[in-house]
């Protein structure tokens, strides 16, 4: 008997990069044991909606201004996401603060990508800081998504040298292209239980 696919919501709000890798990575492959159900944004022109669409995968779009707190947002997010019934949901470049209406909903579930080697430079400007403080090394980092930002127990990580003529942009541009390797094979990990980190 041919197993169910598991089925996997990705959040962004951007120009969705890493949400067409992991979907790539997913319809490409007929043994992947996932597939993309829906890609949502919260911002209505969000570049990453065309490619989503592109490929066939069903999007939605919820803007978080339409809602006076981030727990009214979170509960429609829940709404919107109980239709699409995902077994994983995977952050992806999705840029809010998300609250105990959503963490503890999909508690276990979720997934997101960020910018740096944590725990160092949670939030926002990670390039810039980690040029700041003088490392040698940078990279991104997958972990599961808790109550805390950019927090929960990771899952995997990708590092680079920094160059001493880095900028903020350069670095982003080579961390993009470790992100683009780290999430999709994080995914498939997770999706089989692994819960080790992962070090690409
Ligand atoms: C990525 O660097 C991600 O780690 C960060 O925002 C960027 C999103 O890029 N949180 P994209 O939308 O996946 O292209």
């Amino acid at each position: 008997m041919k197993a169910e696919k598991k089925r996997v919501a990705i959040l962004i709000s951007g120009g969705g990069s890493n949400m067409v890798t992991l979907a790539q990575d997913m319809l490409g492959d007929p043994m992947h044991p996932a597939a993309p159900v829906l890609v949502l944004s919260n911002i209505a022109d969000a570049g990453g909606l065309a490619k989503a669409r592109d490929l066939d995968i069903p999007t939605a779009v919820l803007d978080h201004k339409a809602y006076d707190t981030r727990e009214d947002f979170d509960a429609a997010l829940n709404d919107t996401l109980r239709h699409a019934a995902p077994d994983v949901i995977c952050l992806a470049g999705f840029m809010r603060i998300l609250t105990p209406v959503f963490v503890d909903a999909w508690e276990g579930r979720v997934l997101n990508i960020h910018p740096s080697l944590l725990p160092k430079y949670k939030g926002l400007n990670t390039h810039a800081r980690a040029i700041e403080a003088g490392d040698n090394e940078a990279g991104c980092s997958v972990h599961r998504v808790t109550a805390g930002l950019d927090d929960g127990p990771l899952l995997g990580q990708a590092s680079v040298p920094i160059q001493a003529d880095d900028t903020p942009d350069s670095l982003a541009k080579r961390v993009l292209v470790q992100e683009h390797r780290l999430y999709p094979a994080v995914l498939r990990h997770f999706l089989t239980g692994e819960r080790g980190l992962l070090r690409l």
